[in-house]
């Protein structure tokens, strides 16, 4: 597992510009300017980067479709870990998304040998979370959606063994299943384009899983019968795998355009019309006519413990139905950016920044801008001590999970409505 990057490893630390100067991942902060109204994850910096974002910009600006998912893999409980996704994808439907989570127990299964009814246990905490978050949508699990199953082999007619050793440093000894799993997670950010119709689709990532995403907008390309390109005074549409007959409907769309052996020259039509009316030839013609989907690079909140947030590490997060005594213990022990004596804390102040419980707070229970500036004011002013901060965290935290339980209990049938019809 060295040559690639491995998104299953647990240990795994992110370079932030790297990926950024390497893998093509823009900085947020110019497209989200456009949004109508900019979400608390981006403008705090969670949220940091993006792929082809601003598609989705204008979808939600022009109140046209696009898609939004996100899958969860219910190898254990969800917990706070998994809330930001959530409340991204939660979002993007209340921005006017069509929503889609696939509950990933083929991988679940695959990569980390959780029992099919274990997966359905932890699939509908999953699902109750969701719900109570006020997600709206389609929701499956990966093994009983017949369609994605289709759609996951066809994904595979475009990947090879080597791509899954360069990506993630796959080798002889990975099992098959393993393999299958990810054109599985492929075929899951390209379901509701199949589903829905093609639109762009936003999957609301952590920075760890862009192998993945790159990996599906590679095999979202492959599957397009066309490319459209835009080469100035004209715009060529080139059959990559198009039957003859579709080449030929292009030409007949575009009325004075010239067919040429594998390529078509339209002009004086604006890129977007040859776009989309090349895609509803390819559809009609058997294609899929995709969007490479776009995706959004989350930052991971640190554990409480100051270390990697992990479920291996049971100080380093709660879970929603976490006993009350535990969620107590775990906030008043989290490592935090106070000095070594109080003394020293009212002169110099804390440092947020450096500080788990700043971070939860920022990340999660502090929603007000203006109050989270204030905490900051009074941690770097000296004013506020650890101890203290602490106990109003608690207090916050504690509220969210009443909140959030009360809303998973009301919830459940929702949930259980997923297992019935798939
Ligand atoms: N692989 C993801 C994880 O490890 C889960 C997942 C499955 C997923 N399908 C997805 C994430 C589609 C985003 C989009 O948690
Ligand atoms: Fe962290 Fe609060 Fe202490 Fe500041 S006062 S360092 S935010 S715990």
């Amino acid at each position: 597992m060295q040559s690639g990057m491995n998104p299953w490893s647990s240990n795994q630390t992110i370079d932030v510009d790297r990926l950024f100067a390497e893998f093509g991942i823009g900085p947020i902060g110019e497209v989200a300017r456009r949004l109508p109204e900019v979400p608390p994850f981006m403008r705090r910096g969670v949220v940091v980067g993006h792929r082809d974002y601003q598609l989705v910009v204008d979808a939600i600006r022009n109140r046209t479709p696009f898609h939004v998912l996100t899958g969860f893999m219910p190898s254990g409980l969800p917990h706070l870990g998994h809330l930001m996704v959530m409340k991204e994808v939660v979002w993007h439907v209340q921005q006017g998304g069509n929503g889609y989570v696939a509950i990933a127990d083929r991988e679940a299964h695959a990569v980390r040998g959780i029992s099919w009814e274990k997966c359905r246990e932890f699939g509908r905490e999953y699902l109750k979370a969701l719900f109570a978050l006020g997600f709206e949508g389609t929701t499956y699990y990966q093994s009983k959606n017949e369609r994605l199953k289709d759609l996951a082999f066809e994904a595979s007619t475009k990947v090879n063994f080597s791509e899954l050793a360069a990506i993630y440093g796959f080798g002889p000894e990975t099992s098959l299943s393993h393999a299958m799993s990810v054109v599985t997670q492929v075929a899951d950010i390209l379901f509701p384009q199949l589903d829905a119709g093609p639109a762009p689709t936003v999957v609301p990532v952590g920075l760890d899983q862009d192998p993945h995403i790159r990996l599906t907008r590679d095999v979202a390309y492959k599957l397009r019968m066309f490319t459209v390109e835009d080469r100035g005074d004209h715009i060529s549409v080139r059959s990559k795998n198009a039957p003859a007959e579709a080449l030929e409907a292009v030409c007949r769309a575009f009325p004075g355009s010239k067919k040429y052996a594998g390529h078509v020259d339209v002009r004086g039509l604006p890129p977007a019309r040859v776009e989309n009316a090349v895609r509803e030839i390819e559809i009609a013609h058997g294609g899929f006519g995709f969007y490479l989907p776009s995706s959004t690079y989350h930052i991971f909140m640190p554990g409480l413990q100051g270390g990697k947030m992990s479920s291996s590490v049971p100080e380093s997060l709660f879970g929603f139905y976490e006993s009350d005594r535990s969620v107590k213990k775990k906030v008043m022990a989290a490592l935090t950016g106070g000095r070594m004596t109080l003394e020293e804390q009212r002169r110099l102040g804390g440092e947020p920044d450096r500080c788990s419980v700043y971070l939860l707070n920022l990340f999660h229970m502090l929603e007000d801008d203006v109050e989270l500036a204030d905490l900051r004011r009074r941690c770097e002013s000296g004013e506020l001590t650890c101890g203290q901060c602490k106990k109003e965290t608690l207090e916050r935290v504690q509220a969210f999970l009443v909140d959030l339980r009360d809303k998973m209990d009301a919830v459940e049938h929702l949930a259980e409505e997923v297992e019935r019809w798939n």
